[in-house]
C-alpha cells in the first residue's frame, strides 16, 4: 500500500485514547480479497479489551455531553475535512481490506465523511418543545439528551461509511461509542480512531475493538453501561443482538437484511432502466443490503430489457480493485463467492437459463462473474435470499397489481426501486412498495441527507438526515408544578 500518512494505517486497537494491543497478544490477519495475500495483522481483542473500552467511554461520555453542541458540531466537521483530505490513503486501505475498485472506494470515504458534515450541523439543532399543560399552574418542557454510551457493529461491505453513519450522529447527540468493525475489514475503523485523536476528540469518547466476534459482542450486548448498540448487518445475526440486548433493555437500531425488487414498467426510459439497473446491482459487486435483489420486467419490456442489460453487464470488467479500469472487485472471500456461484447453478439446475457468459472465473478465488439470469421463478433461492453477490435474477410480470405483490412477497423491507413515467403509476407503486426507501426511476438511494433505513425484518430505526439523530436521544419530559 502506497500511503501518503502511513499513521492511518493502525493494526492496535483505540481504547482510551490509546493504542493498545489485545492483552493475550492474540492478531488477526486482514487478507486482500483480490490476492489472498495479508495486508496486516491486527490486534485481536476479546471481553478485556471490550471492558476496558466500555468503562472509558462511560467516564468521556459525561464530559463530552455537557460540551456546548457547538463545540461538538465543530469537532466532527474536523472529522469530515480530515476525512476529505485523507480521502486517497483511506480509500487505499479500504481497497485492501474490502477488495471494491479504487473509484468506489472513494466513493464510499465522500460518502462516510458525508455523515460527519451532515452531523456537524444537525447537533446545533437538537431542539425540545414547551406543551400547552392540561392545568393553569404547570408547565410542561421536553428536553433531548443523548442515550449513553453506543456500540456500534458494522459489516465489512461498506467498512469506512458504516460506522460513519454511527458514530456521526451518536457524537452529535452527545454519546460516547465502542466500535466493533468486521473482523475481515477492521483497518479502515481503525484509521477513523486515528483521524478522530487527530480532530482532538476527547480521549474515550471513540474506541475501537477489533477481533473475536462472539467475545466482543457478548460484552457489548450485555454490559450495563453500554445503552444502545447500532448494528448493520444480516437480519440473522440482528436477531441474536435484539435478544442479547434485551437483558439490559437497550435500545437498537438494526440496518439489516434486503430483498430489493427493483420493478421495470411497460413506459419506463429503457436505457436509463438498465443503467439504474447496473449501478444498483452490480454496486460493490453487488454486496451492499440496498443491491437489486430480483429484477421484476413487464412483458412489454421484457426482452428489450433483458438484451440489454445481459450485454451491459456482461461487459463489466472484473479485476482487482487497485488496477486501473476495475469495473467490479472480488467477493469478499473464497467462501462467499461459492456460496453465490452455488446459489446461480442451484437456479440453472431448476431451468433458469443465463444470459451471461458462463463463470470464467478461477472456481478457487473469490471472484464471480456478473451474471444475469432468465426463465426465474419467485420461489428460487436467488429470489428468496439475499443473494449479496452479482447476480441479477429477472423475473416477467403482466400486470402493476402483480408487480406490487410480488414484490412485496419477502420478510424484507429495505429498499426497493421502479422505473415508470406514468405519475399515477409512480404514486400507487411508490405508496405500495412495503420498503423503508424506494428509488423512482433512480439506482442510487444511499445520501446523508436521507433517512435510510427499512421495516419489517429489514430492521428499525433511521441512519442519516434530519431523524438520524432521534435514535440516540432520549426525550426527557419536565413537568414545573406550582405556578402562580
Ligand atoms: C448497506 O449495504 O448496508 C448500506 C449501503 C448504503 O449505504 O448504500
Amino acid at each position: 500500500m502506497q500511503l501518503k500518512n502511513r499513521e492511518l494505517l493502525r493494526t492496535q486497537a483505540y481504547v482510551d485514547g490509546a493504542w493498545i494491543d489485545a492483552g493475550t497478544g492474540a492478531v488477526v490477519q486482514v487478507r486482500n480479497p483480490a490476492t489472498g495475500a495479508v495486508v496486516a495483522e491486527a490486534a485481536c481483542c476479546g471481553a478485556a479489551e471490550t471492558r476496558r473500552a466500555i468503562r472509558a467511554a462511560e467516564r468521556a461520555q459525561a464530559d463530552w455531553s455537557r460540551r456546548a453542541a457547538k463545540e461538538r458540531g465543530d469537532a466532527l466537521r474536523r472529522m469530515f475535512e480530515a476525512m476529505l483530505a485523507s480521502q486517497e490513503d483511506l480509500a487505499c486501505i479500504l481497497t485492501a481490506e474490502q477488495g471494491k475498485p479504487l473509484a468506489e472506494a472513494r466513493v464510499e470515504i465522500a460518502y462516510g465523511a458525508s455523515y460527519f458534515e451532515w452531523f456537524a450541523e444537525e447537533a446545533k439543532r437538537i431542539y425540545g418543545d414547551t406543551i400547552p399543560a392540561p392545568g393553569a399552574d404547570k408547565r410542561i418542557v421536553t428536553i433531548k439528551q443523548p442515550v449513553g454510551v453506543v456500540a456500534c457493529i458494522t459489516p465489512w461491505n461498506f467498512p469506512n461509511a458504516m460506522l460513519a453513519r454511527k458514530i456521526a450522529p451518536a457524537l452529535a447527540a452527545g454519546c460516547s461509542v465502542v466500535c466493533k468493525p468486521a473482523t475481515s475489514t477492521p483497518l479502515s475503523a481503525l484509521a477513523i480512531a486515528a483521524l478522530a485523536e487527530k480532530a482532538g476528540i476527547p480521549a474515550g469518547v471513540v474506541n475501537v475493538v477489533a477481533g473475536d466476534t462472539r467475545a466482543i459482542g457478548a460484552e457489548l450486548t450485555r454490559h450495563p453501561a453500554v445503552r444502545k448498540l447500532a448494528f448493520t448487518g444480516s437480519t440473522a445475526v440482528g436477531k441474536e443482538l435484539i435478544r442479547a440486548c434485551a437483558g439490559t433493555v437497550k435500545r437498537v437500531s438494526m440496518e439489516l437484511g434486503g430483498n430489493a425488487p427493483f420493478i421495470v414498467f411497460d413506459d419506463a426510459d429503457l436505457e436509463s432502466a438498465v443503467q439504474g439497473a447496473l449501478v444498483c446491482k452490480y454496486r460493490n459487486a453487488g454486496q451492499t443490503c440496498v443491491s437489486a435483489n430480483r429484477i421484476l420486467v413487464q412483458s412489454g419490456i421484457f426482452d428489450a430489457f433483458a438484451s440489454r442489460f445481459a450485454e451491459a453487464a456482461g461487459a463489466l470488467k472484473l479485476g482487482n480493485g487497485m488496477d486501473e479500469g476495475t469495473a467490479m472487485g472480488p467477493l469478499i472471500d473464497a467462501p462467499a463467492a461459492r456460496g453465490v456461484r452455488e446459489m446461480v447453478e442451484e437456479a440453472l439446475a431448476e431451468g433458469a437459463t443465463l444470459l451471461t457468459e458462463a463463470d470464467r472465473c478461477a472456481k478457487t478465488g473469490a471472484f464471480v462473474q456478473p451474471a444475469v439470469l432468465a426463465d426465474v421463478t419467485p420461489r428460487m433461492r436467488v429470489c428468496q435470499e439475499e443473494i449479496f453477490g452479482p447476480v441479477a435474477p429477472l423475473l416477467r410480470f403482466e400486470t402493476e397489481s402483480e408487480a406490487i405483490r410480488l414484490a412485496n412477497d419477502t420478510p424484507y423491507g429495505l429498499a426497493a426501486y421502479f422505473y415508470a413515467r406514468d405519475v399515477g403509476r409512480i404514486c400507487r407503486v411508490g405508496e405500495g412498495l412495503e420498503f423503508g426507501i424506494v428509488g423512482i426511476n433512480e439506482g442510487i438511494i444511499s445520501n446523508a441527507a436521507a433517512p435510510f433505513g427499512g421495516v419489517k425484518e429489514s430492521g428499525n430505526g433511521r441512519e442519516g438526515s434530519k431523524y438520524g439523530l432521534d435514535d440516540y436521544l432520549e426525550i426527557k419530559y419536565l413537568c414545573l408544578g406550582g405556578i402562580q
